[in-house]
């Protein structure tokens, strides 16, 4: 288990295949298809913290066809609903396992490894440990929905600064890979490849929520609510005040939440 319900994962997806720029996406598959060859031709995608299959859905939905996908996830349930949903029209090798044994990740063969919302959970460790590997044999990345760290509320309230503030600090919180990079997470990658050679190409991926988004909005406002109330000094009426403004404004404001969409392919 790692805390991931099936019921968030796909409350959030609508809003994660709306988010997902498609542009960077094709360039992904485009790579893809011009990358096996007759000595290899099985194209593989490793999709780490795949959940229930995320990823592929979104990527087949784009053309992806005959991949062999290796979905590698710490929680069994959700490895067990991907195969579920999939495990009769694709081809899934589905790996159990802890991302953070890097030396043990199933990246032999893989022609790029793929994520979608994951990199904002890890830490420069393991980023720097994942690369040194993905590197060692010139494997592509493509990493989808990572968390830029902002929000933006409409309409305004006056503590959505300070709400906002304490939720990035949060956001470093360590979720089992050390201190979360949180929203460093995107520059942190990139710079990492780059350092490596690897031509990088970056593209906004922002949830834009309206009232349609209600059961996404209201799980979003009730989680920043717990994450920030302990530890940053708001003051808890104050943040009470906030919490009820925000969910009384759903059914007429809107939320803009940064993410960046990351492909990095090998020269
Ligand atoms: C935010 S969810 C994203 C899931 C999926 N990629 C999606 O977009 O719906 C993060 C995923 O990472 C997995 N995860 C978290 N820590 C992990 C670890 N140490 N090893 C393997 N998987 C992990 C969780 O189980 C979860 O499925």
């Amino acid at each position: 288990m790692s805390g991931f319900s099936i019921a968030w994962l796909d409350l959030r997806e609508g809003a994660d295949f709306a988010a997902r720029d498609k542009t960077l996406a094709t360039q992904a598959l485009a790579w893809l298809g011009q990358a096996s060859d007759s000595v290899s031709p099985d194209r593989i995608i490793v999709d780490l913290g795949a959940g229930t299959g995320s990823t592929l859905r979104a990527l087949t939905n784009l053309g992806a066809n005959n991949i062999v996908w290796r979905l590698v996830d710490l929680d069994g349930k959700l490895l067990d609903e991907a195969l579920r949903r999939h495990g009769k029209q694709h081809l899934i090798e589905d790996y159990q396992a802890d991302l953070t044994i890097i030396q043990e990740l199933p990246l032999t063969g893989a022609h790029i490894v793929s994520a979608s919302a994951l990199f904002d959970l890890v830490s420069a460790a393991f980023i720097d440990g994942l690369v040194d590997r993905l590197d060692a044999r010139k494997t592509a990345v493509y990493a989808a929905l990572n968390y830029d760290g902002s929000t933006t509320w409409s309409p305004a309230h006056p503590l959505d600064k300070k709400v906002l503030d304490a939720f990035n600090q949060d956001q470093h919180r360590d979720k089992g890979f050390g201190p979360a990079l949180g929203p460093d997470c995107t520059a942190y990658l990139q710079k990492a490849l780059e350092n490596k050679g690897y031509k990088v190409t970056l593209q906004p991926s922002p949830w834009q929520l309206t009232a349609k988004d209600q059961a996404l909005l209201t799980e979003l406002i009730q989680g920043i609510y717990a994450a920030v109330g302990e530890g940053y000094g708001l003051n808890s009426g104050e943040l009470n005040d906030w919490k009820h403004f925000r969910l009384a404004a759903i059914a007429e404001g809107t939320c803009t939440l940064g993410h960046w969409d990351l492909l990095a392919l090998p020269r």
